[in-house]
This record gives structure tokens, C-alpha cells and sequence, in this order.
């Protein structure tokens, strides 16, 4: 049974929090990384313990999972050696050996470049000028590289198999809907599809073994680098409402903006979400905060859930109310 959880925004939405609850509740047997690359950041946080990843599937704190990166996704040597040993992930990661390696070129071209970091606002990670590479069939692969030799992994040939003897496998996307290449704001976008679809292609599974998407959406979205952001509202307005963002992996202020129905909408087509995260509920208001039961939302709170609910036409089954895993109220049972 696969599960994928994707971003429908433009990245951010607290995919890595949903996904860590997800995996510590649910206890898949394999968490699989799909999406473009180290750029992106995902932020968990347990227990008083914050962990920014850019890489490591995001379910790691659930310790009995094997761990994955599909050959979709680029990898850059440093940043999963540099991770693998910060989390001690060694016996349960597996790179697939046909992953896409980032190289210091691609990082300097990336960060150099007038047309991705300064028109399109790029992370400045390597990852847009690795993927023309790519297209080129020029870019190095994960088999390529020496200190990447002990983690290769034939990811589908494991995902497939574990598949076959029933067990769980869940698919965690980077970046987010308007993000995709073909379907986002272009060309103020990543550089692949950030969609469901891709993110089983990025780890080698079939259409027909998906049983579950959940788009994860933020109260209020956030972006970060330029494009058009049709609710956008003023820094200084984001600023009282108390939700100003910086960036995990670039450090940037995020420009916020108000929900937008249309978009989830057309997301939530695109991904055929089966069902919606809904993040930063505590961003509505403050009395939400660390909620972790439907009763103790406030009216406002409730409202706005149904109201995306309605008006997106899938049902809202997580709610997050907070950054910390257990300020978490999960509507799964009652409503599928
Ligand atoms: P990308 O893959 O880079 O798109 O990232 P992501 O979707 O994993 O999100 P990221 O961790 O970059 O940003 C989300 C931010 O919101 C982090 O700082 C989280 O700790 C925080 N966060 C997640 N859920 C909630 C929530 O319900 N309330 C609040 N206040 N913060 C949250
Ligand atoms: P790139 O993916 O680094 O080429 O950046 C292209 C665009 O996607 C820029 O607007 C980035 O800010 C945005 N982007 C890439 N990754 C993320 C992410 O993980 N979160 C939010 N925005 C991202
Ligand atoms: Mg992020």
C-alpha cells in the first residue's frame, strides 16, 4: 500500500511535519524520498529537537523504517553524507544508484547565473543546472561516485518487493504544485514536476499501487523567490498577523499570502488528492494553538476547515496546529 504526500503550494506547507507524524503513528516499512533535491527543506520537530533536512526522508524519527532516495531526486554527495552521519541513518538508507549527483559546477553555475538566481529566484543548490545536465545525459550518477558506494540501492526493486508482501511504503514530495515545471507558475518554478505523479516516478512505482495522495496546504501559503502570487498580502501585514517566515536551506524571508481556493482546487485535480493536511491552523488564530482534538478548534478554525473542505471537494483528515509532531489532531478515522 503506498501513501504520497505532496506540497499543493509553493513548497513549505510542513510537509516534513506531516510526513514524521505520519510515519511515527503509522510505522510504514519504508519511507521513501521522492521530489527534486536538496533544495528543499524540511523541518521536523520532536521532543525539543529541531532538524532542518534537505534530503533524508523526513519519517526518519520512526527508527524501524528503511529509508530511501529514488532516482528521481539529485542528490549532492556532501549534504546526505553530511546527514547521514548528523541522524546516524547508516544501516537504514539506500540511495538509488541511478540518482543524479550535484556537483560544485552546478552550485556556482546556479548561484552565478542572472537568469536562475536573479530572474527566477533560484536556491542557489545546484539542482536546476544538474537537471539540464540530466537532459543532456551528462550528469554523473549516484553509482558514479566512491563514497556513495555503501548506500546504492535498486530503489523500485525494493519498494516493488515490499510492496508485493503487503506492506506500507510512504512517498514524501519536495517543493510544491505551483512549483512544477509543467503545471506551476512558469518559469518561476523548480526545475521538474513537483506533482504525486512524478513522485512515483521518482521512486519507481506504478500508477495503480497508489492508494492514497495527501496534498498538504498551509493556512495562509508562504513562497519564496519571485513569481506571481495572486493573495499575496505586504510583509508588514504578514508581520502583524505574526506569520513571517525565513527559509530552511537559504535563509530568505517568505512572502505570504492568503489561502487561495483556486489553487488548491486545481492542485488537488492534478495530484488526485485523496485527502488534505491542512498546516499552520494556529496561523488563523492563536487559540488553536497545539490543538489536538476537532472540539478544541476555535469556531473560526472550524470554519475555515470545512470551508476548504467544501470548496476543494476533498476531505481535510490532519490538521496541524502547531510545528512540534504532536500538536496534531488526526480526523482519519471519522472521515474515511
Ligand atoms: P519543502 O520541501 O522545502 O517545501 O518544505 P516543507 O513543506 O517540509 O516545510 P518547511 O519545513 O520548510 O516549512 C514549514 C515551517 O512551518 C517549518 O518551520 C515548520 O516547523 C513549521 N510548521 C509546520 N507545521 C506547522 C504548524 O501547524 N504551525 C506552525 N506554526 N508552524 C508549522
Ligand atoms: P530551484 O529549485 O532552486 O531552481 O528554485 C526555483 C524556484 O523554486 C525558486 O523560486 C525557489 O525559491 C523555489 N523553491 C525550490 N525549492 C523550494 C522549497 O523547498 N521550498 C520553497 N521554494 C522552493
Ligand atoms: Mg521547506
Amino acid at each position: 500500500m503506498v501513501t504520497i504526500v505532496v506540497g499543493g503550494q509553493w513548497g513549505d506547507e510542513g510537509k516534513g511535519k506531516i510526513v514524521s507524524y505520519l510515519c511515527l503513528k503509522d510505522k510504514p516499512d519504508i519511507i521513501a524520498r521522492a521530489g527534486v533535491g536538496p533544495n528543499a527543506g524540511h523541518t521536523v520537530k520532536h521532543r525539543e529537537k529541531k532538524y532542518a533536512l534537505r534530503l533524508t526522508p523526513s519519517g526518519f524519527l520512526y527508527d524501524k523504517a528503511r529509508l530511501l532516495i529514488g532516482a528521481g531526486v539529485l542528490v549532492n554527495p556532501h549534504v546526505i553524507l553530511g546527514e547521514i552521519s548528523a541522524l546516524g541513518i547508516e544501516k537504514r538508507l539506500g540511495i538509488d544508484k541511478r540518482c543524479g549527483i550535484i556537483e560544485e559546477h552546478h552550485i556556482s553555475y546556479d548561484k552565478k547565473s542572472k537568469h536562475l538566481s536573479g530572474k527566477i529566484g533560484s536556491t542557489g543548490t545546484g539542482c536546476g543546472p544538474a537537471n539540464i545536465d540530466r537532459a543532456n545525459r551528462t550528469l554523473k550518477q549516484a553509482q558514479d561516485v566512491a563514497g556513495l558506494e555503501p548506500y546504492l540501492a535498486d530503489v523500485p526493486l525494493e519498494v516493488n518487493e515490499a510492496l508485493k508482501k503487503g506492506k506500507k511504503v510512504l512517498i514524501e514530495g519536495s517543493q510544491g504544485f505551483g512549483l512544477s515545471l509543467f503545471y506551476g507558475t512558469y518559469p518561476f518554478v523548480t526545475s521538474k514536476d513537483t506533482s504525486a505523479g512524478m513522485a512515483a516516478v521518482d521512486v519507481g512505482v506504478g500508477p495503480r499501487k497508489v492508494k492514497d495522495v495527501i496534498v498538504a496546504f498551509k493556512s495562509y501559503p508562504s513562497r519564496v523567490g519571485e513569481g506571481p502570487f495572486p493573495t499575496e498580502m505586504s510583509p508588514e501585514e504578514a508581520e502583524s498577523l505574526g506569520i513571517a517566515e525565513y527559509g530552511t536551506v537559504t535563509g530568505r524571508k517568505r512572502r505570504a499570502g492568503a489561502f487561495d481556493y483556486d489553487q488548491a482546487r486545481y492542485s488537488a485535480m492534478v495530484n488526485s488528492a485523496s485527502q488534505i493536511a491542512l498546516t499552520c491552523i494556529d496561523y488563523l488564530d492563536r487559540d488553536s494553538k497545539g490543538a489536538r482534538e476537532y472540539g478544541e478548534l476555535s469556531p473560526n478554525a472550524k470554519a475555515f476547515i470545512e470551508g476548504v473542505e467544501r470548496k476543494v471537494g476533498v476531505p481535510v483528515t490532519l490538521v496541524s496546529t502547531g510545528p512540534e509532531m504532536s500538536e496534531t489532531i488526526d480526523l482519519r478515522e471519522e472521515k474515511l
